[in-house]
Formats: structure tokens, C-alpha cells, sequence
């Protein structure tokens, strides 16, 4: 008998698009049965009744060691399972100079702070030989997902040139890996912004006037091209616009899969956040956009064309997001919370609103996040022989947005005016109650890194149905 040996009787336990009235056994972390379960002798039992069980939600990516920002692992990840995550993909960060592969194992050793499993995606910010050479060691080591940089500004200088995005595409290309890009057009962005300063728009407002859809969309066509000569199958990460949305889905012919997330702070909020007295608090990059584009981006989850969702959870402290919102919008600080309030805003504003079902939601946040990146032989479904990470969850609930309901070390909220529904009465990581109501129960646990193998298949995962071009 281990801790990791858990009874969930009697809830209704999500299975596809169906509920099903089962218990769940959980031995060695491990689930093990669905269906009328005895419980052994000495298991511990978790009343469900009157809850749904859901899959732990996957978030595909967070920035918890990012520097300067508010939650480390051991903040960010207790944060996470508070909400009902029980996997984050967190990116391991090549600084300039900095070599990848040792890079990407002290980010390892950061995630030994974690409360719950996690997976890491790298981010490459050169094409020095050694480096491109460091890649295929850092596949060895678990990580086949590749993030670059087309932005320097926002970024702490880690953008790279169109040059060295292909060169480490190609890379990717070769190791049967995944490559990711941040689109958004640089120069675009610092012409305007340059503009609007001297305009005497120095505030958030100028942050969202800077970076209007174009700026991505330019960026994401170019991307896509470039992944697709280099054969790599390409990940767009908080894709926040409906032209960004045709330009990764336009159909030049490619051989390559494009698949897009969108973050929630896109289907929550639009920019009219960004005139508020506090919209320094909403700056990230992209930026939040208009009514028109969150409402394309609802289409686009709805009907797959987007597969998953992000938090991109990058809180800074207020006072490091205030101290430059009144002189210049260039030097706040990039990020916003999210990973806690992922699944309370997917589904209050999904599920709830009527937008698409349980079953999609568990698709969207669970079960697409493990296929894409090679996780599904251990999450993304509630299946025997799968991790016992669930969430036993309450729909009738509110969730807690204030600050001092939520678990991220962040002194403020980007929800605080939203109303949010569904609780997570209990979260369960690999067969341990890690935490209750908003509440971490279980500080001890320590989750695990999960290393990955390249040559997932991603085709089902391209939809290239928006425009012919
Ligand atoms: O503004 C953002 N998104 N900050 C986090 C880093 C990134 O660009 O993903
Ligand atoms: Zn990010």
C-alpha cells in the first residue's frame, strides 16, 4: 500500500462526452478500475457524490522561473492544482550566451519544487553549431518541443532573426520534433510604439495600439512558411487574433502541421482593459484584443480549428507592472496570472455560457495538450493504466477571483470582475489529494518531470479549412 492509493466513489466521472455514475481506483498513482469498485483494505476513500470527475487539466504553457515574475515552481505549480491543474508545461529558458542542453537541465532541477507533474518546452535564442548540436541531447533528455523568439523587445533580447528560426526549424525538423514560435512582428511593433510616444500616448493603451492584429498575423504567415520549407510541424502559442488565426490556418499546400492555442485572457477580456486605471495589469504580449477577435477565437475552439488553451501565466508584482504605467508602456513588465483560473474561466465562459460541451472542454484542456505533446500515455483522459490525476468538481460553486482567494503569490487579479463558476471541491494528483476548494492540502508532494519522445503524429491536429492561398 502506498499514498498514492485513493478511492474516488461515487461521482460522476467524465468518459469522452458522457458522464457515467463510476468509482475510481487509484493504486501507485495509477488508475486501475472505473465501475463499482470495492474499496481494498486500508485505501482512502474520496466522496464524489454529487460531483463530476473530471481529467487534471494540462496547461501547455507557463513561465513559473521566468525572471523578475511573482511565482517560482513550487508558487506556480501550487497555484496550478488550487484550480484543478495537475500538469503544466513550463518553457527552460537559453539566455544569450548560454548553452541549451545545460540550460534546460538546471530548469529540470527548478522543477523539483513542483507540487505536480510537469514537462518542459525549450526555448533556443541562437544557431551556433553547439547549439543546434545541444538540441538532439536535449530530445535525449525528454524535450522535443522548440520555442523561438520573433520578438526581442518584450522578451529580454531572446528574439532571434528570421535566419536562425529557420536554421533551428530545420533542427527540429531532423529530431522529429515540434517547433514554436512567438509571432509578433518586431519592427512593426517598435515603429508604432515609437510613434505613439511621441504622441503622448505613454500608457496601456499604447501597449494594445502598438500591436494590432496585423503585427501578429504578418508574423505567423511568415513562420508558417518558413516551418514548412524546414519540415517541421509547427505550434503557435497564445494566438490572440482573428487574422492570426487565418494566417495559420491559410492552405499554401504545406506538408507540415500548424496548430494554434489561445490563452483565456483572449476569450475573457478584450482590450478595453487596457483604458482602465489599473490596465498596466493586463499588459502581456500579444496583447488582449477586440469583441471580433475573441469572438473568432470561440469559433475557431469550437469548431477545432484551435486546439488548446495556454495561460501563458507570467505574473508580475503590482509594483512592477506600476512603475512605468504613466510614463512609458514599453517598460511594464510583459505577463499576466491565469494557470488558477484556467478551468473556472473554460467553464463558466465555455461550458456554462452553452458554447460546447464537458467532453469538449476536457478535450481542449486535457486530452489535445497530452496528444500534441506526446503525453497521452500517461494523461489527458480519466482510462485505466492512465495517471490518477482528476478533479472532482462543482459546477454550481463560484470560484474565488480575488486576490486573496487564489494561490499565485501575484497582489492582484485579472478576474477580480468577472463572475467565474465551478469549484474544485478536490484535486487529485497522481492518487494524492494535493488540494481542496482553492486550498493546497498536500505541500509535500512532489511531482515529477515527464519526459517526452519526438515523432508524434500532429496531422489531426491541422485544420487548414480557412482560406485557400
Ligand atoms: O507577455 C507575455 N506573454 N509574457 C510571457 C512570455 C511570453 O512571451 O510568452
Ligand atoms: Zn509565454
Amino acid at each position: 500500500m502506498t499514498t498514492r492509493d485513493l478511492l474516488v466513489r461515487g461521482g460522476r466521472v467524465l468518459q469522452g462526452d458522457t458522464l457515467i455514475e463510476a468509482d475510481v481506483l487509484v493504486q501507485d498513482g495509477l488508475i486501475t478500475a472505473i465501475g463499482e469498485v470495492e474499496a481494498p483494505d486500508g485505501v482512502a476513500v474520496e466522496d464524489a457524490a454529487g460531483l463530476l470527475v473530471l481529467p487534471g487539466i494540462i496547461d501547455p504553457h507557463v513561465h513559473f522561473g521566468w525572471p523578475g515574475a511573482a511565482d517560482d515552481f513550487g508558487a506556480g505549480s501550487r497555484a496550478a492544482v488550487a484550480g484543478g491543474v495537475t500538469t503544466f508545461i513550463e518553457f527552460a529558458v537559453q539566455f544569450p550566451g548560454e548553452r541549451l542542453d545545460e540550460a534546460v537541465e538546471a530548469w529540470k532541477r527548478m522543477g523539483e519544487q513542483s507540487v505536480c507533474d510537469f514537462a518542459l518546452h525549450a526555448i533556443v535564442s541562437d544557431a551556433r553549431p553547439e547549439t543546434l548540436e545541444a538540441m538532439g541531447r536535449v530530445v535525449d533528455g525528454g524535450v522535443t518541443s522548440f520555442k523561438m523568439f520573433m520578438t526581442s523587445q518584450h522578451s529580454g533580447g531572446l528574439g532571434v532573426d528570421d535566419g536562425t528560426l529557420y536554421a533551428i526549424m530545420q533542427r527540429v525538423a531532423e529530431l522529429g520534433g515540434l517547433s514554436m514560435a512567438h509571432c509578433e512582428n518586431d519592427e512593426v511593433i517598435g515603429h508604432l510604439a515609437g510613434r505613439l510616444i511621441e504622441s503622448g500616448v505613454v500608457t496601456a493603451e499604447g501597449h494594445s495600439a502598438a500591436r494590432p492584429p496585423l503585427v501578429e498575423a504578418e508574423a505567423i504567415a511568415r513562420a508558417v512558411r518558413l516551418a514548412d520549407a524546414a519540415g517541421s510541424d509547427f505550434y503557435i502559442p497564445h494566438l490572440s487574433s482573428g487574422d492570426g488565426l487565418q494566417a495559420a490556418l491559410v492552405d499554401t499546400g504545406r506538408e507540415v502541421a500548424v496548430i494554434a492555442e489561445t490563452c483565456p485572457q483572449f476569450l475573457a477580456l478584450t482590450a478595453d482593459v487596457y483604458a482602465r486605471p489599473d490596465g498596466a495589469h493586463y499588459v502581456m504580449s500579444p496583447p488582449i484584443k477586440a469583441a471580433e477577435d475573441q469572438a473568432e477565437l470561440w469559433e475557431g475552439l469550437v469548431d477545432g480549428r484551435v486546439s488548446t488553451v495556454g495561460s501563458d501565466h507570467c505574473p508580475y508584482p503590482r509594483a512592477l507592472k506600476d512603475e512605468n504605467a504613466r510614463s512609458d508602456f514599453r517598460r511594464i513588465p510583459n505577463g499576466v496570472p491565469g494557470v488558477e483560473t484556467l478551468l473556472p474561466v473554460l467553464y463558466t465562459l465555455g461550458v456554462r455560457s452553452g458554447r460546447f460541451g464537458l467532453g469538449d472542454l476536457a478535450r481542449i484542456a486535457s486530452l489535445n495538450p497530452a496528444r500534441i505533446f506526446g503525453l497521452d500515455d500517461r494523461k489527458g483522459s480519466i482510462a485505466v493504466g492512465k495517471h490518477g490525476d482528476l478533479v472532482l468538481f462543482d459546477p454550481g460553486r463560484r470560484f474565488g477571483t480575488a486576490p486573496s482567494a487564489l494561490n499565485s503569490r501575484i497582489d492582484y487579479s485579472i478576474y477580480e470582475d468577472v463572475d467565474l463558476w465551478g469549484m474544485p471541491v478536490a484535486t487529485v494528483a497522481r492518487g494524492r489529494v494535493v488540494a481542496r476548494e482553492q486550498r493546497v492540502v498536500d505541500d509535500g508532494h512532489r511531482g515529477e518531470f515527464l519526459a517526452r519522445t519526438p515523432g508524434v503524429d500532429l496531422a489531426p491536429f491541422d485544420r487548414r479549412t480557412v482560406v485557400a492561398g
